[in-house]
């Protein structure tokens, strides 16, 4: 069964094209990374029209990758919440359209889930099952407990920015660049983690809920003090071993946060093993730590591979495959939802 599968959410216009659910036959990611790093962060409508031009070629080209024709495809998946929605709205009518036009069944897919089915991929195989998945990314960071790929009940998410916007703004903070989750992995590989002391919300609660705003104010005042102007933030001049030991420092304490509350939610829940997966999930810190963590309470923790961490169409058509076995196939009043 070949499912080309399309993913617009955001800022990247991916297609993909995958047999039974985990064979790989193509995978292209149209990244936007250099139309959006001036402004430090996703522009809505720059996204929408980027991803208007480079829908068809970027379909095109996952077809003759796999050294597929349209009509050897078996169906069409793509991502349909969440996500930006006129951003949505461009993968949906593409693949409405193909649908359509190829007679193919359609099957509409959760970003989220896609995220968590990436860890599917991986050389291991198969997840431990139930298990406590935590997706991190630019736009969520949410605890779920898995008991399938198309099975997952929310237990926690942040009441505020997501991880991976929190290390964007600190990122634009310590004028680092964009998008901010790699270089500031970089700069803190110089830094001492200990040097600065940031706050851990809310780890020593009961809920499992996150918030990253506090900790991303931290760094501001730490670097500026309070009521420090958008002119003062973007004229700061720091010295490199300043920035390297924030960058620690701040990625310490996102890490803590995030393996303490994937923990936390194991042992309440008696999963019986982790997921991990979303962009933020690349930080080599946060996969050694959990990896760690995991190992100590002998639960086996499967890790999205790393080059489908970021937003990618791999994961929306291995996850269409399951969605077409359960018959979940949607039809072409299909709506996105943000
Ligand atoms: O999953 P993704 O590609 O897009 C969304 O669905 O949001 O995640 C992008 C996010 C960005 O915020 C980026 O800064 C973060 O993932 N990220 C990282 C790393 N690589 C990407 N965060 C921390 N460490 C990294 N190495
Ligand atoms: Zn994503």
């Amino acid at each position: 069964m070949r499912i080309l599968g399309i993913e617009s959410s955001c800022d990247d216009t991916a297609c993909a094209a995958v047999e039974d659910g985990v064979r790989v036959l193509a995978g292209v990611v149209s990244s936007q990374d250099d139309v959006h790093r001036r402004f430090g962060g996703v522009v809505p409508e720059i996204a929408c029209r980027a991803h208007i031009e480079s829908i068809l070629p970027c379909m095109d080209t996952a077809l003759t990758q796999a050294g597929l024709t349209a009509r050897e495809l078996d169906g069409i998946a793509v991502t349909a919440t969440p996500g930006l929605i006129g951003a949505l709205l461009i993968g949906l009518t593409a693949a409405k359209a193909a649908s359509w036009a190829l007679d193919l069944p359609l099957m509409t897919v959760n970003h989220l889930e896609a995220h968590i089915y990436a860890a599917w991929l991986g050389q291991e195989g198969p997840p431990a099952l139930p298990a406590v998945s935590l997706v991190v990314s630019g736009g969520h960071t949410s605890l779920m407990l898995t008991r399938g790929p198309l099975d997952h009940e929310l237990l926690g998410a942040t009441t505020d920015d997501a991880a991976g916007e929190a290390f964007d703004k600190v990122a634009n903070i310590l004028h680092l660049g964009y998008p901010g989750g790699p270089v500031v992995e970089k700069a803190a590989a110089q830094g001492d983690p200990t040097a600065v002391d940031l706050p851990r919300s809310w780890l020593d609660q009961e809920r499992l809920d996150f918030s990253f705003s506090g900790i991303k104010t931290a760094v501001l005042y730490h670097c500026l003090g309070q009521n420090a102007s958008k002119q003062a933030i973007a004229e700061a001049t720091y010295a490199p071993a300043f920035v390297a030991d924030v960058a620690a420092g701040f990625q310490q304490a996102v890490v803590d946060v995030l393996v303490g509350k994937t923990m936390q939610a194991a042992a309440r829940t008696g999963a019986r093993g982790i997921i991990l997966g979303g962009g933020v999930a690349c930080n080599a810190l946060l996969r050694q730590a959990m990896a760690e963590a995991a190992a100590a309470r002998g639960l086996p923790l499967a890790l999205a591979p790393r080059h489908l961490c970021r937003d990618n169409a791999i994961m929306v058509a291995g996850l269409g495959y399951h969605l077409h076995a359960a018959g979940r196939i949607a039809d072409l009043t299909a709506e996105a939802m943000p």
